[in-house]
């Protein structure tokens, strides 16, 4: 009777262990840099670690537009990956064209309503469904500065656009490139949206840039934002069309140049690059806009699939994802905050601190608003649309402000 129990329960395990075959994910991303390598490698660890296999597939390209193309061309041929690093509004569109898996089930077991604000959990979903696991949180309105740079030009760091400007002036003065830019229509709109956010305010941010209100976007403010959205332009070096951003973060690593407007997704190269925050460089709210936060939210959409330990894998990932553990380890490398609530911050640096405590003050205050230039906001027709002109406005020098603020008001309209 023993060794017929022995072989029965040796069966037993036999099928659990096929059940639990091994899946394999292909997973589209666009994290390529220092940091972002750095942090992509922690998800695929995370991933093999639970016994899947991670198919990496990186789409060089910051701001994500070009993996964005290779993932419809993708779908459009009916090879979806199983996974993709898609954020904000897109995931509505995707998740209308019926191709993304619903992640009700891991939601509910991880409690994922409790676990993430509300602001993010919205956007996870259509039509009350999870249809994407967050990574992070994300802050773009910040000026990374090299302190250094700062002193050989007896300059200071900006809390306000006039003092930009006469630190800009300082710098150029004393021979140092003031803004590290890179000429990608991504990297305009990220300039561009700060100056809006610090000149305009939330309220002005939200009603021109999220709801697209014409009156507002035709009005004296717009005019000001971009009178002085140009006026930053002139403080760039004439190598910036067409530079990486992180090319542009590691200007200011080195010192050629003193600031750098961009996402903390930078500070993930400064920390790369070994440096110490608050020492080597600091990161202080774009100009004016210290009370508020433009929140980026990086995500991960998974496609159906039809292969039952694939399916695993992908509910293995989404589950992993969220958990403690991967929160902390891939937002120290990413230069973001973990989007789990609840999270111990004490391995976080001061930036990420003031970060979190931002994210969760300006909430409250209705100041933290949504990133155009990295997708959060508006539908991606329209979000290309401004970007564009924007960027065309930003480039030719023979366009007047009255012409830009004309493009951008028809791109606004666009549906
Ligand atoms: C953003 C993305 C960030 C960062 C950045 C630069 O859109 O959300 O994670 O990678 O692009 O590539």
């Amino acid at each position: 009777m023993q060794t017929l129990g022995a072989i029965t329960l040796a069966c037993a395990a036999l099928v659990a262990g096929q059940n639990a075959r091994a899946g394999e994910i292909e997973v589209l991303h666009w994290w390529t840099s220092g940091g972002e390598a750095k942090a992509a490698a922690a998800l695929k660890l995370t991933l093999q670690k639970s016994g899947h296999r991670w198919k990496d597939f990186a789409v060089a390209g910051g701001g994500g537009d070009s993996a964005m193309t290779v993932l419809k061309s993708r779908v459009v041929s009916g090879n979806a990956p199983s996974a993709a690093q898609i954020k904000g509004p897109s995931l509505q569109e995707w998740a209308q064209e019926g191709v993304l898996a619903n992640m009700d089930d891991v939601a509910q077991a991880e409690k994922w309503d409790e676990l993430l604000p509300k602001v993010v959990s919205d956007i996870m979903k259509y039509k009350g469904h999870y249809v994407a696991a967050p990574v992070n949180v994300h802050r773009v309105n910040w000026l990374w500065v090299n302190p250094a740079a700062l002193k050989k030009a007896n300059a200071k760091a900006p809390t306000t656009w006039d003092e930009f400007f006469t630190t800009a002036e300082a710098l150029k003065k004393a021979g140092i490139i003031p803004l590290a830019h890179g000429g990608q229509n991504w990297q305009d709109f990220t300039t561009f949206e700060s100056v809006a956010l610090g000149v305009g305010g939330a309220e002005f941010y939200k009603k021109a840039l999220v709801q697209l209100d014409p009156a507002t976007i035709s009005g004296p403010t717009m005019t000001k934002v971009l009178e002085t959205f140009k006026k930053v332009k002139g403080y760039t070096d004439k190598n910036a069309p067409g530079r990486d951003w992180n090319l542009a973060t590691a200007m200011v690593i080195k010192g050629e140049a003193a600031m750098q407007l961009m996402g903390d997704w930078a500070k993930g190269e400064f920390i790369a690059a070994g440096k110490t925050p608050g020492t080597d460089f600091l990161c202080v709210p774009a100009p004016g806009t210290a009370k508020a936060y433009t929140f980026n939210v990086d995500s991960f959409a998974m496609f159906k699939l039809k292969d039952p330990a694939n399916i695993a894998a992908q509910k293995e990932l989404a589950k992993e994802i969220m958990a403690p553990a991967f929160q902390e380890t891939f937002n120290l490398y990413k230069g973001s905050i973990p989007v789990r609530l609840g999270m111990k911050m004490d391995k976080f640096d001061d930036c990420a601190k003031t970060s979190a405590k931002d994210f969760v003050d300006t909430a409250k205050s209705g100041s933290l608003v949504p990133s155009i230039a990295h997708g959060m906001a508006v539908p991606s027709a329209v979000e290309g649309a401004i970007k564009d002109s924007v960027s065309q406005f930003w480039n030719d020098d023979k366009m007047s402000v009255a012409d830009a603020q004309g493009k951008l008001a028809a791109a606004a309209k666009t549906r």
